[in-house]
Parts: structure tokens; sequence; C-alpha cells
């Protein structure tokens, strides 16, 4: 079976072929960084409009790199949340047509699924090992951080997130701050590698191993306190240093509490996802955790860990598996339900 993906949910028009066993066929992405750089953050109006101007591109793009194009496609996946409504529409329109159009079955998928599940994409000969289920999963990104135990295919409960800011959107608001551009997470990791994470006390926010919840804003209230007092660092020293503080502040708070619910739950299996995955103080750390604490680290290839379709499609391809479809009056929607339905991330009570 190949499932054509098609992903909108934010600043990325997206589409891609997944075989049912997370081949990847096709995998194609149009940033959207350009248009809102200027603004230091996603504007939805802009990104709605972007992502019209390119769905029917990045489809064509991927379709072209499978014999057969169209008449090569199964199924039809698409991300229906949570996002940016508007943004959502375009790809869950495009899908609805294309389904309409050719007959062919259509699954929405929650994109946080999609995110959970990416770590099975199959991508070529260095495909890194794949974890057993169940797993716990640190997904960190610009607009969601939380950890998850992971079930089953498809399955997965919460069991803890931020409570204000998300790690990437802290990276974000601090780089805007310190004048570093927009997305600040790569430029702030790239100056953190020279810096001495050591230089400045910042604190490390909700850092009680009482509970698995985040708080980001009072770190980057912190950061702004020290910008205050001493003014943007205008050596690139002293700007290294302010930004390895910060960067420590937020892995370690991070990592500590993704390696304690493995412990917690008595499962040594850890999975990173998300565009912060890519942070290479997170990475160090959670290595160094994991090793102490005998758990499995899997770091997905960061095509797989930034946003995508191909984890769309293949999160698509499991639903279709269990048997699962949905009709032309599917919607998007902001936020997950909470779902006494039962198939979304939900809270462990
Ligand atoms: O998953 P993603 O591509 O898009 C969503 O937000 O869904 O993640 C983008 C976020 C941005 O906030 C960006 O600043 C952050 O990931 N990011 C990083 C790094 N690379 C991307 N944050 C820290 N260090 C990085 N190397
Ligand atoms: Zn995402």
């Amino acid at each position: 079976m190949l499932v054509l993906g098609i992903e909108s949910s934010c600043d990325e028009t997206a589409a891609a072929l997944v075989r049912e066993d997370g081949t990847v066929l096709a995998d194609v992405v149009a940033s959207q960084i350009a248009v809102h750089a200027p603004y230091g953050g996603v504007v939805p109006e802009l990104a709605s409009r972007a992502h019209l101007t390119n769905v029917l591109p990045v489809i064509e793009g991927a379709l072209a790199e499978v014999d057969g194009g169209l008449d090569a496609v199964d199924a039809i996946a698409v991300t229906r949340g949570p996002g940016l409504v508007g943004a959502l529409l375009v790809g869950v329109q495009a899908a609805k047509a294309i389904a309409w159009a050719r007959d062919l079955p259509i699954v929405g998928v929650d994109h946080l699924i999609g995110h959970l599940f990416a770590v099975y994409l199959r991508r070529g000969e260095d495909d890194p090992p794949q974890p057993e289920l169940p797993y716990v999963a640190l997904l960190v990104s610009g607009g969601h951080t939380a950890i998850y135990e992971v079930t089953a295919p498809g399955e997965a409960v919460i069991l803890g997130q931020t409570r204000d800011d998300a790690a990437g959107e802290a990276f974000d608001k601090v780089a805007k701050l310190l004048g570093l551009g927009y997305p600040g997470g790569p430029v702030v990791d790239r100056l953190a590698a020279k810096g001495d994470p050591r230089a400045i006390e910042l604190p490390i926010p909700m850092s009680s191993r009482r509970t698995l919840d985040f708080s980001f804003s009072g770190l980057k209230t912190a950061v702004a306190r020290h910008v205050e007092a001493h003014g943007v660092p205008t050596d690139e020293a002293a700007m290294a240093d302010l930004c390895a503080s910060f960067q420590r502040s937020v892995t370690r708070v991070l990592a500590r509490k993704a390696v304690h619910a493995c412990v917690q739950r008595g499962i040594p299996r850890l999975v990173l996802g998300g565009g912060v995955a890519a942070n290479r103080g997170l990475r160090e750390t959670a290595r160094r955790l994991c090793a102490k604490h005998e758990v499995a680290l899997f770091v997905p290839p960061l095509a797989s860990c930034t946003d995508n379709a191909a984890m769309i499609a293949y999160a698509g391809a499991m639903r279709l598996a269990a048997g699962e479809r949905d009709d032309l009056d599917l919607t998007a929607y902001s936020r997950s339900p909470d779902l006494r339905r039962g198939k979304f991330p939900k809270r462990r009570s």
C-alpha cells in the first residue's frame, strides 16, 4: 500500500509517499521561513496564503518521484490538527479533492501522532535502529513540548507537558530578544557550542521531579532581565556564554524529565522528536543521562524530527491498517480534542 501524506499545520507545506512499512519513496517540504522571518514568528494569514500557493506544486513534486504518479497511490492521509485552522484547511481540502476525484480512501491524522511514530520511517541504508513498543517520547518543537508514553500503533498517553511556552518557542523568543533572527533555535545552538554554559546563572524552570510538566516563560523572563541589566551582548564571546547558559537550562530540564519518565514507567527506551531534537546540547545531555540510567536512546534523522508529510503518511497507514477511514466531511481542529473516544494523546490520571 502506498499512502500520499499531506501536511500544512504550521509553516511547512509538505507532501510525501510512504509504504505501510515506513519506507519513504518521496518527501517534499516547502518551508515558509523566509515569509515569516521579518516578523520573528509565524503569521497565520500569511501561512495560509503560502500553503495555497505551495500545496499543489509540493504534491506534484512528490508524485513525480514515483512510477505512475497518482495512479500508484492507494490512499491519502492528511494532517487535520492541531495547528492553525486556516493553514490546516488548505491541506485538508487538497486531500479531499484528490480523494474525491480518484475515489481513494482518506484518513485524517493528528500531527502529534505523526511526530510520535516518525521514528519508524525508513529512509535508506543508514537508518538508525527502531524501538519496540512501548517507549517514552520527548516531543519538542516550536508549537509543542510534552512527554508521552507511546503504547500501541497510533496510540499514546501524555505524561507531562509545558504549562506555557514550547521549548522551541523559548529558543525563538530569546533569539528575538538577542537580535539573532528567526528561527532562533539553530542560531542559539551554534553560538552555544562556543560558550561557557556556567557563565550566567539562569533558573532551571520547574526542575522538581515530582512533575513531568515544564515551564519556560520564567526562563525567558530571566534572560530578558539579564539583558535589561547588562544590555544585549556586543561581543561574540559574551553572546555565546548567554546562549550556552540559556540552552543548558532548557535542555537539562527536558532531558532529565524525559529520562525520569523512562525510569518511573519502567520503560528503558526514549525517542526524541520535533525540531528541537536537532539541538546538540539536548542530544548530548540525553545521551549522557540515558547511558547513566541504562535507557536506549533513539534519535531519528533530522528530516523525520522536523515537520514533514512522511510521518503523516505513515500514521495514516497505521489507521488504514486498523480498518479506519474518514469521510469527505473531515474537518480540521486547532487543538487535539479531549478524546474520550480514546485515540489521541491524553493525560494519564
Ligand atoms: O518541529 P519543527 O520544525 O516545527 C514545529 O514547530 O512544529 O520545530 C521548529 C522549532 C523552532 O522553534 C526552532 O527554533 C527549533 O525547532 N529548532 C531548534 C534547533 N533547530 C530547530 N531549537 C534548538 N536547537 C536547534 N538546533
Ligand atoms: Zn510539528
